[in-house]
């Protein structure tokens, strides 16, 4: 990995191609990456849109094993306590999609395998008049995961760390001024990316106003 040409990977990745592949990759491979590519998908992530152009994300990547090991002790065990009754339902109810199934095991792998996760990205931001501005860190996050993207990384967006966010934040050196809003955690996918399951379109865009029960008759 360390003859990557990191300058040039991901700058000819088509843009549109990008944002519909840019699945959740929930298994990765625990080798390093180096510290210049995370520093390039955090740089997509500061070309983000924000409220008067304030860019109060901050940006905290955790690489070393311990730390993540730390980290991933409260992920699994918050993750497990919602994960395994929703999913153990799931699997007794021949109603509930096989496709949601599997994203929920995948889900369950990712925390099980949380330390393995060779970056573990907190993206954190100001707050602005003692609210979270997560609204102004959503569009910087989105960029970050289609940089990963464009450049081969595996990621997805968690924020189940919120639940201890006070204790993690305060380990990440973060105060309550600067809280974390989401974690993503990012590796060399095991897999491959490709069109994660969505509605069409048509289902989900009206031009000019919404026809009465429409939106209720394509749910
Ligand atoms: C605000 C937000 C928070 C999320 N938090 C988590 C999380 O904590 N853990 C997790 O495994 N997935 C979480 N997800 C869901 C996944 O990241 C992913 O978007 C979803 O499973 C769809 O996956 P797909 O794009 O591969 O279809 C969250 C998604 C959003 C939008």
């Amino acid at each position: 990995m360390s003859d990557l040409d990191i300058e040039g990977l991901g700058e000819d990745f088509p843009l549109l191609e990008g944002i519909r592949t840019a699945r959740a990759i929930r298994r990765l491979r625990a080798d390093p990456v180096p510290e210049a590519l995370i520093r390039k998908v955090c740089e997509a992530g500061t070309f983000a849109p924000s409220g008067g152009n304030r860019q109060p994300w901050i940006f905290v990547a955790v690489t070393e094993a311990d730390r993540r090991a730390w980290i991933a002790e409260r992920y699994r065990a918050r993750f497990r306590q919602y994960i395994v009754p929703t999913l153990e339902r799931a699997e007794a109810d021949p109603s509930v999609p096989e496709a949601k199934i599997r994203n929920m095991r995948a889900a369950l792998h990712l925390a099980d395998h949380f330390h393995e996760a060779p970056v573990h990205l907190f993206v954190a931001g100001w707050t602005r008049r003692g609210e979270t501005q997560s609204q102004a860190l959503f569009p910087a996050i989105q960029n970050v995961l289609l940089a990963c993207r464009a450049v081969g990384l595996g990621a997805s967006l968690t924020t189940v760390h919120l639940a201890d966010g006070a204790e993690i934040d305060a380990y990440l050196g973060l105060s309550p001024a600067t809280p974390s809003c989401a974690l993503l955690p990012i590796g060399w996918p095991e897999g491959k990316h490709g069109r994660p399951p969505r509605a069409s379109v048509d289902e989900k865009l009206f031009f000019e106003s919404v026809p009465e029960g429409a939106i209720e008759a394509r749910r």
